[in-house]
């Protein structure tokens, strides 16, 4: 299991590695600390965000089909928030849900969120783990019939391709037969809609983003001058994804604990990708990975998409 004490010591050094890298990039999950998560709920929160609102839609509509598929004894183990208003929807609606786990990788805010939870569902267990879930770990015993995992709001798109293999292979591990896989995918659409979701009017993303400089400052000792940033996302057709950067306005120098990082005028620091995928993409990535693609939920719109897959052996 990773310890996020070891991943504390790491962001030092990940990084100095990062920026010194060309082109300048830092690991997205360096943008979740507790105030990035509390940005992160914010954002879905905006007009322009469609994932979290839609997915939600998909939830409520498709919920008889997706307790169908979870079955009447299960236990569902959420990657992420552990806060969200679709998990505490699943866990009041499908009665099928005799227990749940928790995994995210911010300590403080897992645990309030889960605090929460155990009051209103006092039949429920309830588990926690504290880890980063993009590196091998396991989970606890668990007493339920059939495992299911669930991993909304296309978090999926913010790994690379070899993250995302990788990804999907270890949760078949910790899978057996028969055990499922729910997971939200965000589609590919109009780049306008992308544009703006990534671009919002009140500028929770771009106060989202630019925390990383803050969360360097605070935990780094670093003296990031915040002004002589700025936000910047754009869709990249060829890769298919949303990319965001930090971008520097002005050459500058910029001291990170004992070590200094220089910033040309224009150079970025790409912080998050988050790649968009057709039904089809998916469901053959997911056949890669020794799952076998069951049922797709989608919304009238085409924006997101929810799978349900099924582990083979
Ligand atoms: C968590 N993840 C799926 C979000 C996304 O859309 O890629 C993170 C995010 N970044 C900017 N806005 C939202």
């Amino acid at each position: 299991m990773t310890n996020v004490k070891e991943m504390e010591k790491s962001f030092y050094k990940d990084v100095l590695t990062g920026l010194r890298s060309v082109p300048k990039r830092l690991e997205p999950k360096y943008l979740y600390d507790y105030r990035g998560s509390e940005l992160f709920e914010e954002i879905t929160k905006t007009l322009e965000y469609y994932p979290t609102r839609t997915e939600m839609r998909i939830l409520k509509k498709e919920l008889n089909s997706i307790s169908h598929y979870i079955g009447d004894d299960a236990a569902l183990i959420e990657f992420g928030s552990g806060s969200s208003e679709k998990i505490k929807f699943l866990l009041h609606h499908l009665k099928g849900i005799k227990e749940y786990v928790a995994i995210d990788i911010s300590e403080s805010f897992l645990l309030q969120s889960v605090e929460k939870l155990k009051k209103e569902h006092r039949h429920l267990y309830v588990h926690t783990v504290c880890a980063d879930y993009t590196v091998p770990f396991s989970l606890p015993s668990l007493k339920a019939k059939k495992k299911v995992l669930f991993f909304p709001g296309s978090t999926i798109g913010n790994f690379d391709k070899q993250e995302r293999k990788t990804f999907l292979n270890q949760m078949s591990t910790l899978l057996t037969k028969g055990d499922g896989f729910i997971i939200g995918v965000d589609l590919k659409k109009d780049e306008k809609l992308l544009h703006s979701a990534y671009n919002d009017a009140k500028q929770v993303t771009r106060a989202f983003n630019l925390n990383l400089l803050q969360r360097m400052n605070r935990e780094l000792l670093a003296n990031f001058i915040v002004e002589n940033f700025e936000h910047k996302a754009f869709y990249n057709h060829e890769e298919g994804r949303v990319e965001m950067h930090i971008e520097s306005l002005k050459d500058q120098l910029v001291t990170i604990g004992e070590e200094e990082v220089s910033f040309q005028k224009g150079e970025t620091i790409h912080t998050e990708s988050s790649y968009k995928f057709s039904v089809q993409e998916f469901q053959n990535l997911a056949k890669e990975a020794n799952f076998i693609p069951k049922k797709v939920w989608t919304d009238e719109e085409n924006l997101f998409s929810v799978h349900y897959l099924e582990v083979k052996a």
